[in-house]
C-alpha cells in the first residue's frame, strides 16, 4: 500500500508511477480513514517536504497508524532539500524507515520575499531528473533494501529543529489569504481545499481559519490567479 498527500500535483505524480512501478494500491490520506494493512504488506508513505518536516495533514494522519514492523519506506518531494524531515516522519511513526528517498520536484512555495515558482525550464527539468530516478528507487523498495537518498542541504539541522517550529507556528495559517478582484467565484478553491478550510458565502471566497495544511492548493490552482497571501504573492508565479 501506498499512502500519500499531495498539495499541488507533484507527489501525487511520484506516488503513481511508484504505484504502477511496485503494483501497489494508491491511497490519498486526504480522503480515506486508518486503512486496514494486511499482514506484512509492505508500506510506502509520499508527500511533500514542508519547512523541512511534514505537512500537518500527513502528520496528524500518521499519528494514528500502527505500522509494526513491516517493510516501510517514503519518498518526500521537495523543491529543494529537505533537512531532516525522515527524523520527523520516523517519530510520528514512532519506528525507523527501512528506506528513505527525497526528490526534487517544481517549488511551489511562494509566501515569502524570495521565494517563487521553478522558471518552466528548471520546473521540466527536476520533473524529468526525478521521473527518470523513480524506476531505481521502485528496484530498491521491491527488494525490501535498506536504503537512504536524501538531499538534507546546507544547515539542515537548524532548519528543520530551529526554523521549521517557528515557521509551523507563525506561517502555516489561512489568516492571509485573500481574493483580488479578478476571482469569479468559481469555487475550485473552496471544492478542492484538502482540510475544507474554505467556502463561498454571501458570493465571497472565505477562509473558515479552522484548519489550514499551508499546501496553497488554493493559490496555485485558482484559474483566474485571483488567491494572494498577504502582499508577499502578488506577482509571483503558479506552479503548472
Ligand atoms: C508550505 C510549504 C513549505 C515547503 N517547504 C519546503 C522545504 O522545506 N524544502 C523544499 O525543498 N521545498 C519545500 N516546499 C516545496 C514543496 O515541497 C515541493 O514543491 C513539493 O514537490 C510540492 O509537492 P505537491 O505538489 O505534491 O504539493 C514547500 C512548499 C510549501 C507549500
Amino acid at each position: 500500500m501506498i499512502l500519500f498527500f499531495s498539495g499541488t500535483g507533484n507527489s501525487l505524480q511520484v506516488a503513481e508511477r511508484l504505484a504502477s512501478l511496485l503494483d501497489e494500491r494508491l491511497l490519498n490520506m486526504e480522503c480515506v480513514g486508518i486503512p486496514q494493512l494486511k499482514d506484512d504488506e509492505p508500506l510506502g508513505i509520499v508527500f511533500p517536504v514542508y519547512a523541512w518536516g511534514l505537512p500537518r495533514l500527513v502528520k496528524s494522519f500518521l499519528k494514528n497508524i500502527n505500522v509494526g514492523e513491516r517493510y516501510v519506506w517514503c519518498v518526500m518531494t521537495c523543491g529543494d532539500d529537505m533537512g531532516y524531515a525522515d527524523k520527523v516522519l520516523q517519530k510520528a511513526l514512532s519506528r525507523k524507515l527501512d528506506a528513505a528517498f527525497s526528490v526534487q520536484m517544481p517549488n511551489t512555495y511562494v509566501c515569502l520575499p524570495g521565494f517563487d515558482v521553478d522558471s518552466d525550464e528548471l520546473a521540466a527539468s527536476k520533473r524529468q531528473k526525478t521521473m527518470d530516478r523513480l524506476a531505481g528507487i521502485a528496484e530498491v523498495i521491491g527488494n525490501r533494501s535498506v536504503c537512504r537518498e536524501l538531499t538534507r542541504g546546507g544547515m539542515a539541522w537548524c532548519k528543520t529543529y530551529l526554523l521549521r517550529p517557528l515557521f509551523n507556528a507563525f506561517l502555516v495559517t489561512d489568516k492571509y489569504f485573500k481574493t483580488s478582484d479578478a476571482c469569479s467565484q468559481c469555487g475550485l478553491c473552496a471544492k478542492s481545499c484538502p482540510m475544507h478550510d474554505i467556502v463561498l458565502q454571501d458570493g465571497r471566497v472565505v477562509w473558515k481559519h479552522q484548519d489550514c495544511t499551508g499546501c496553497l492548493r488554493c493559490y496555485h490552482k485558482c484559474p483566474k490567479r485571483a488567491v494572494d497571501w498577504g502582499k508577499y504573492t502578488r506577482g509571483k508565479g503558479q506552479k503548472r
